[in-house]
C-alpha cells in the first residue's frame, strides 16, 4: 500500500493522514459485536434480507468454537434455524426429545413434552452450531473479525455510531447505521450506555454449577433433572456416546477441589437408584464451574445500539433458555431493522426493546421457578418439604406438567 501510495506521489501530508485514517475505518449498515450465537444468527438473519453487517469478535476463532454452553434448542429456534438453510447437521447429528425426567424422592417422573403440547426440543450443542453458523456466515461472504477487541461504543444517539475497536494492537473503528451489542454479559456494549440511562434487575444464587463432558452413554435416553437433599443433579447430553452431567456446587468450589472419581460418586448420590446402577463413569473431556445469576436490562435500546441475548440478560442454566433467549432477540432485531431498510418503517425498532423484553420476562421467571424449585437451598428448614409438595404436585397434575412443557419447549415468537 505505501509502495504504491509514494510510487504514484500523489499525497501530500495531510492527505497519507487521511488515508491512514482510512485504513483504520471500516463502514457498515449493522456493527455486530460478538460472535455467539446472538451475533452470528442476527448477521445472517440480515445478509437473508440483504442487509450487510460486520462482526467483531474479541477471541479467536478456535476459542469461540471450543466453549462449551448450552445443549437444548427449542422448537421455535430449530425452526428458524432450518427456514435459514442452516440446519442441516443439526438435523443429521442432533437428537430430536419429545420428554424430559424429573427425579426426586427416589423416583424418576417424565413429562411427555410432545403429547401434552405438539412440540419437541433439540439436543444439538452450542459448540456445533457455532461452527455451523461461522462456517455458513463464512462460506457467504460475510465479515468476522476475530480478535477484535471492541473498547467502546460512542455516538450511539447519532445516525453514525461508531464501534471502537483494536486489531493488532492498533486502534480502529467501525462506522455503522446501527449497533447490535451482542457480546455477553461482560462485554463493551452495555458498559458503553451510562448507568443512569437503565435499570439493572439482578439476583445472583448462592451456588453455581458443576459440570464434566465426557465420552460415556448418557445414563437415560432423555435428560433428568433431579432434585435431592445434596443438591441439584442434571444428567444431559450431546450425542448417544457424549454425556454432560451437572451437580450443584457451593460459590467458593472450584474444578480443582474434584476428581473425575468424586464427581462420578456425587451425581450417583443424587439420582434415584435405578439411575445411579446404570451411571457409566469415564475421563473429563471438560469440567467447569458456572455461577447462577438472573439478571436483565431495560431497555434494550439505547438509540442507535440495541442489545440482544446475554449482552441484556441472564438466565440461570436450569430451563435451558439462555441461548433460545438469545435467538428470539435477534429474530426481533432483525426484522425491525429489515423494514426500516425495505419500507423505511422504524415503528418495529422503536417497539424491539418491549417485544424483546416480554419473551424475556417470561423465561426469566420460568428458569428462576425451576431453579427454586429443584436446587438446595440452606437458608430454612421448610424449603425442601415445599419442594418436594411441589413436586409431588407436578407429578400428579396434568395441568402443572402442561405449564412446565409450554415453558420448556419454548413460548411463541410474539408478532
Ligand atoms: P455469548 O455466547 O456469550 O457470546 C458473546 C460473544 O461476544 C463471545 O464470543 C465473546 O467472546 C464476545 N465478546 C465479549 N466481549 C467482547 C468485546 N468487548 N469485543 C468483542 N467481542 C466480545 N442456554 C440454552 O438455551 N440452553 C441450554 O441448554 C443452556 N445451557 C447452559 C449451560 C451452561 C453451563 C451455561 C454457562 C450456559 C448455558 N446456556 C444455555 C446459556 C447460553 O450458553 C447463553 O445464553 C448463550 O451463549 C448466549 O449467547 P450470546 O451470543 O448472547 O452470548
Ligand atoms: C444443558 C444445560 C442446561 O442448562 C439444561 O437445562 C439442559 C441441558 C446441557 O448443557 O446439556
Amino acid at each position: 500500500m505505501w509502495r504504491r501510495v509514494f510510487d504514484q506521489r500523489v499525497l501530500d501530508l495531510p492527505d497519507a493522514l487521511q488515508y491512514l485514517g482510512n485504513m483504520n475505518r471500516l463502514r457498515t449498515q449493522v456493527g455486530i459485536i460478538g460472535s455467539g450465537p446472538a451475533g452470528l444468527l442476527l448477521s445472517h438473519l440480515l445478509a437473508q434480507r440483504g442487509i450487510e453487517s460486520i462482526i467483531l469478535e474479541r477471541q479467536s476463532r478456535a476459542h469461540v468454537e471450543a466453549r462449551i454452553r448450552a445443549g437444548v434448542l427449542e422448537q421455535g429456534t430449530v425452526d428458524l434455524l432450518r427456514q435459514l438453510g442452516l440446519g442441516e447437521r443439526m438435523d443429521r447429528e442432533g437428537i430430536v426429545h419429545e420428554g424430559f425426567s424429573m427425579a426426586f424422592s427416589g423416583r424418576k417422573e417424565r413429562i411427555d413434552m410432545h403429547k401434552l403440547t405438539g412440540k419437541s426440543v433439540m439436543i444439538y450443542g452450542q459448540t456445533e452450531l457455532t461452527k455451523d453458523l461461522i462456517n455458513a456466515r463464512l462460506a457467504a461472504g460475510g465479515a468476522i473479525h476475530y480478535e477484535c477487541p471492541v473498547l467502546a461504543v460512542e455516538e450511539y444517539q447519532s445516525s453514525q455510531p461508531r464501534i471502537i475497536y483494536e486489531q493488532e494492537g492498533q486502534r480502529k473503528e467501525l462506522v455503522c447505521d446501527f449497533v447490535a451489542g451482542c457480546d455477553g454479559y461482560h462485554g463493551a456494549a452495555r458498559k458503553s450506555v451510562a448507568q443512569n440511562r437503565m435499570q439493572l434487575f439482578e439476583k445472583v444464587y448462592p451456588f453455581g454449577w458443576l459440570g464434566i463432558l465426557a465420552d460415556v452413554p448418557p445414563v437415560d435416553h432423555e435428560l433428568i433433572y433431579a432434585s435431592h437433599e445434596r443438591g441439584f443433579a442434571l444428567c444431559s447430553m450431546r450425542s448417544h456416546t457424549r454425556s454432560r452431567y451437572y451437580v450443584q456446587c457451593s460459590l467458593d468450589d472450584r474444578v480443582e477441589n474434584w476428581t473425575d472419581d468424586a464427581f462420578w460418586d456425587e451425581l450417583r448420590r443424587r439420582l434415584p437408584p435405578e439411575c445411579a446402577e446404570k451411571l457409566v463413569t469415564g475421563p473429563r473431556l471438560e469440567m467447569s464451574i458456572a455461577p447462577l445469576r438472573s439478571f436483565v436490562v431495560e431497555p434494550m435500546r439505547f438509540g442507535n445500539l440495541f442489545l440482544a441475548g446475554d449482552a441484556a440478560h441472564i438466565v440461570p442454566p436450569t430451563g435451558a433458555k439462555g441461548l433460545n433467549l438469545a435467538v428470539s432477540d435477534v429474530y426481533y432485531l432483525a426484522r425491525a431493522l429489515a423494514a426500516f431498510y425495505g419500507e423505511k418503517r422504524s415503528d418495529l425498532l422503536d417497539r424491539y426493546s418491549e417485544v424483546a423484553l416480554r419473551r424475556v420476562w417470561k423465561a426469566v421467571r420460568f428458569s428462576w421457578w425451576y431453579t427454586m424449585l429443584m436446587h438446595r437451598f440452606d437458608d430454612d428448614q421448610i424449603s425442601h418439604r415445599l419442594q418436594v409438595a411441589e413436586l409431588e404436585y407436578v407429578a400428579s397434575s396434568e395441568a402443572a406438567q402442561t405449564v412446565m412443557a409450554e415453558n420448556y419447549v419454548g413460548l411463541a415468537f410474539d408478532d
